[in-house]
């Protein structure tokens, strides 16, 4: 498994390889914001498949409740491994932990990340790499399907920060 940033010519391999829900529009719109900096989008691959992605939202998560309690803190976003029978193999913390690195190299001094209430295998794998929750906050986004039909989500979250100071821990 290796981790790169992701390419424009990558977009299309994760359309085909990490569909969400028939949208095509999620992997497109991370990769906007890498081009303008503002995201940092990572991919993990299998030879030449995407099986795995994330991205560093510099400037933190969208939700003002959370960025109200924790100002500047960068955000993991949109982790997800693909397909099912590739998790629980280290490549959702082989992403987690590229991200960090990020994050530490321009010397921030927290990063956190969203997990939704109900999912409480996440929100274990996120505890164990040593993020604490800290506050709870509306997800609320929206993609587009395959036919075109805009689809609004709202998800309970917990926002959980980890502080990256003198360097990421590594449990
Ligand atoms: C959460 C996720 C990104 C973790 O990636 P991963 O490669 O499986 O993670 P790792 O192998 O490094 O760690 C495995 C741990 O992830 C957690 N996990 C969460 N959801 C999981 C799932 N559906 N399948 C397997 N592991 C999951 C568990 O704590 C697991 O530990 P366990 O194997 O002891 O139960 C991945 O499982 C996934 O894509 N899940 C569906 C999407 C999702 O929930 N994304 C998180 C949004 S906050």
């Amino acid at each position: 498994m290796r981790i790169s940033e992701c390419r424009e010519e990558d977009v299309e391999l994760l359309d085909r390889h990490m569909p969400f829900r028939g949208a095509t529009s999620l992997h497109s719109l991370r990769y906007a914001r890498h081009r303008e900096g503002t995201g940092t989008f990572l991919v993990a691959w299998d030879g030449d498949r995407p099986v795995g992605s994330c991205e560093v939202r510099w400037e933190g998560c969208a939700a003002p409740e959370v960025r109200a309690v924790h100002p500047g803190c960068p955000e993991i976003n949109g982790l997800g491994v693909w397909p099912e029978t590739l998790r629980s193999q280290g490549i959702g913390t082989g992403l987690i932990r590229e991200a960090e690195d990020l994050v530490s190299a321009r010397e921030c001094a927290t990063v956190g990340l969203g997990v939704e209430k109900n999912n409480p295998r996440a929100s274990a794998l996120y505890r164990r790499l040593g993020y604490q929750p800290s506050t709870p906050y509306l997800d609320c986004w929206s993609y587009e399907d395959g036919a075109g039909i805009t689809h609004r989500v709202a998800d309970a979250c917990i926002f959980m920060v980890k502080s990256l100071y003198p360097g990421p821990a590594r449990p």
